[in-house]
């Protein structure tokens, strides 16, 4: 069992990592290995538009170092996604990893998309954002549960939206941190 996290806070000891840590620590707890993708500090680009993954599908044609993570998206069990909120929406980071995943998104005859990513396996979010209210963002929240998971047929274990970071940070919630190692055990356990 593989459970895979991307990470796309730029603060590698910030909210969003304590909280995908804690998800990665309760999948391992749980008997599965893990790997994380610290979107930040890899050499990646951005979509390039080159629609050559519209022919040759599950397959994107900018190799970096995001690649190989693109891949294991296909063979892992479990994926987390995780990202703090910029400017009212996702933070860029998540927004070029989630462009990326067109690729795994074949396009179906008569229109709209199939998946490239097997049947079975399971997704959780971590969101972080300063403002107090859980319900603000919700269609930010909404499109990247959406695009990054159920839209690629993963069914979801659960999510953590952190609000209030400047209050009340993550590291420090001892009730948030155990909410999401029984997240990551759920990315596992059938
Ligand atoms: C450039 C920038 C823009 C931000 N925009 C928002 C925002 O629109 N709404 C919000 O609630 N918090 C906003 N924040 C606060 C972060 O979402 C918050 O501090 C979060 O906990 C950071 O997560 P991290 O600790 O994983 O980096 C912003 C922070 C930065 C640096």
């Amino acid at each position: 069992m593989h459970v895979l996290a991307i990470n796309a806070s730029p603060r590698k000891n910030g909210n969003t990592s304590a909280l995908i840590h804690a998800m990665l620590d309760g999948a391992r707890a749980a008997g599965a290995e893990t790997s994380e993708a610290h979107l930040h500090t890899l050499n990646m680009k951005g979509c390039m538009g080159c629609l050559s993954c519209r022919t040759k599908h599950g397959v994107c044609a900018q190799k970096d170092e995001l690649s190989p993570f693109l891949e294991a998206i296909k063979t892992c069990d479990g994926l987390i996604l995780g990202c703090p909120i910029y400017m009212y929406r996702v933070c860029g980071q998540m927004k070029l990893f989630i462009d990326r995943c067109y690729s795994l998104y074949p396009p179906k005859e008569g229109g709209g998309y199939l998946t490239a990513v097997p049947a079975g396996k399971r997704f959780a979010l971590v969101v972080s954002q300063g403002a107090p209210g859980v319900e603000q963002y919700e269609r930010s929240i909404r499109w990247l549960a959406g695009m990054g998971g159920s839209g690629l047929g993963l069914k979801e274990a659960g999510r953590i939206i952190h609000a209030d970071s400047h209050q009340s940070p993550a590291a420090k919630n001892e009730a948030l941190l155990g909410e999401a190692r029984a997240i990551g055990r759920r990315l596992i356990t059938r």
